[in-house]
């Protein structure tokens, strides 16, 4: 056990010093950029642990564009005036109310699983080589306040088994965006937010547990939902924003994979008074961020095979809208109309 510490330790002294390194870059307009992430963003990132028992890794954001075509709400393909890219996937806001009826669907369709969804399992060194699976976003506010946002994408999201029946799962998607959000005042982590479901929950910076350096805040992400949590171990989750360590809904976590999503990032600015998303290295794909549109198949139909729907809760549900509609202007700590404290100490 110690062993593996101070491996990880090392592993992550030596990635922080490579991400340190900031690189001049020349921007596709020919201008020199030499703009990056403010240091104590990188410094403060978090590092997650997956459960050990997980199948559906980090994935790569792009790649979620190849495998799948845009379908408006009665399932009609759309063609776009261009192929789709990071670059201009918001091209897809010209269709169906502004995008907001449009679906990335994928090719094979939810029920067969296809090998894609399964993403990347993460190195020892906690790097997923060849992907990107995490984009940064900062927005600044008032009272010297910078908000961080480290938004992580899964090809696919496992819905919960009810009481731990696999005969009984409910809220399988197609792609899956979670987040940590942490919130900086003059430079100094305050609070983090961990998403969870509709909602999260939020501690101070201090009271959070640290990462292999001591520093970076940990996020214990649940297997197959890849909701955030503070801490490792079952989750009920029935009520939102009210964990317990039991009950009918639960997301397991464990220390699993290590992985540090800031190894392979984007990395971009939010101005919240122009709803402009700008790339730190003048670089980094914008137009995505942009699309109004879900990351994943509509929610299939009742007289679909192999649907369930008992309650208004059915086990194939449409997949998620991305980070522009996390409520990056927030005003708290948690997204306005979520009433969660920032709690002190750990434990549900
Ligand atoms: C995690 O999900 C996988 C894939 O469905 C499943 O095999 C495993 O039992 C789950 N782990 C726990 C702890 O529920
Ligand atoms: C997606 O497909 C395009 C065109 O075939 C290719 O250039 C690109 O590398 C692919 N991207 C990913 C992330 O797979
Ligand atoms: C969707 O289908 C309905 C009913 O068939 C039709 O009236 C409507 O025009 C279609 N909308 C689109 C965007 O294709
Ligand atoms: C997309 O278009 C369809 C058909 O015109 C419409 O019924 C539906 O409400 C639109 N979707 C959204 C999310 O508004
Ligand atoms: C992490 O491990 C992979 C695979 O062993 C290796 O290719 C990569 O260079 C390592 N990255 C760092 C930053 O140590
Ligand atoms: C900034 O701080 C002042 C003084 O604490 C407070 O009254 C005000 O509401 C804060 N502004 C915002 C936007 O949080
Ligand atoms: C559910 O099943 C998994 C795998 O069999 C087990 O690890 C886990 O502890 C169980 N969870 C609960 C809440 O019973
Ligand atoms: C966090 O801990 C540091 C060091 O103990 C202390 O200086 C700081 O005031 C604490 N911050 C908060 C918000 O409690
Ligand atoms: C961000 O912008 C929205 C929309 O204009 C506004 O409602 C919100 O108060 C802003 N947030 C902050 C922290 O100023």
């Amino acid at each position: 056990m110690l062993t593996i510490f101070s491996l990880l330790l090392l592993f992550s002294l030596g990635l922080s010093s490579c991400s340190a390194i900031t690189v001049q870059k020349v921007a596709a307009d020919g201008g020199v950029h030499k703009r990056d992430v403010p240091d104590f963003v990188r410094q403060y990132a978090p590092v997650a642990y997956l459960d050990s028992t997980e199948i559906y890794f980090p994935s790569d954001i792009g790649a979620q564009i190849n495998h799948t075509k845009p379908e408006d709400t009665n399932g009609t393909v759309l063609t776009p005036p261009a192929p789709l890219t990071l670059s201009d996937l918001d091209s897809l806001n010209a269709f169906n109310d502004s995008g907001t009826g449009v679906y990335l669907t994928s090719d094979e369709g939810i029920e067969a699983l296809p090998s894609w969804f399964r993403g990347v399992a993460p190195e020892f060194n906690g790097t997923t080589p060849g992907i990107v699976s995490m984009a940064v976003v900062t927005v600044s506010k008032p009272n010297d306040t910078l908000d961080a946002f480290f938004f992580y994408f899964y090809a696919y999201n496992q819905g919960n088994w009810v009481f731990n029946d696999s005969a009984l799962e409910f809220g399988d998607h197609v792609g899956d965006w979670e987040h940590n959000m942490v919130r900086f005042v003059n430079g100094t982590p305050q609070a983090v937010y961990y998403s969870q479901h509709s909602g999260g929950e939020a501690f101070t910076y201090n009271a959070t547990v640290k990462g292999p350096d001591g520093v970076r805040p940990v996020t214990y992400v649940a297997n197959g939902t890849h909701a955030n949590y503070a801490i490792p171990g079952p989750h009920d989750h029935t009520i939102p924003d009210f964990n317990t360590d039991v009950g009918p809904l639960t997301d397991e976590t464990s220390m699993g994979p290590f992985w540090d999503p800031l190894a392979a990032a984007y990395l971009y600015s939010y101005d919240n008074n122009t709803g402009v998303f700008t790339a730190y290295n003048g670089f980094d794909p914008v137009g995505w961020l942009n699309f109004n549109g879900r990351w994943g198949d509509n929610q299939l139909p009742d007289s679909a095979k192999g649907q369930v729907d008992v309650f208004g809760e059915a086990k194939y549900v449409a997949g998620p809208t991305g980070p522009n509609d996390k409520g990056l202007g927030r005003t708290n700590v948690c997204p306005d109309g979520d009433e969660c404290d920032i709690k002190d100490s750990l434990g549900p």
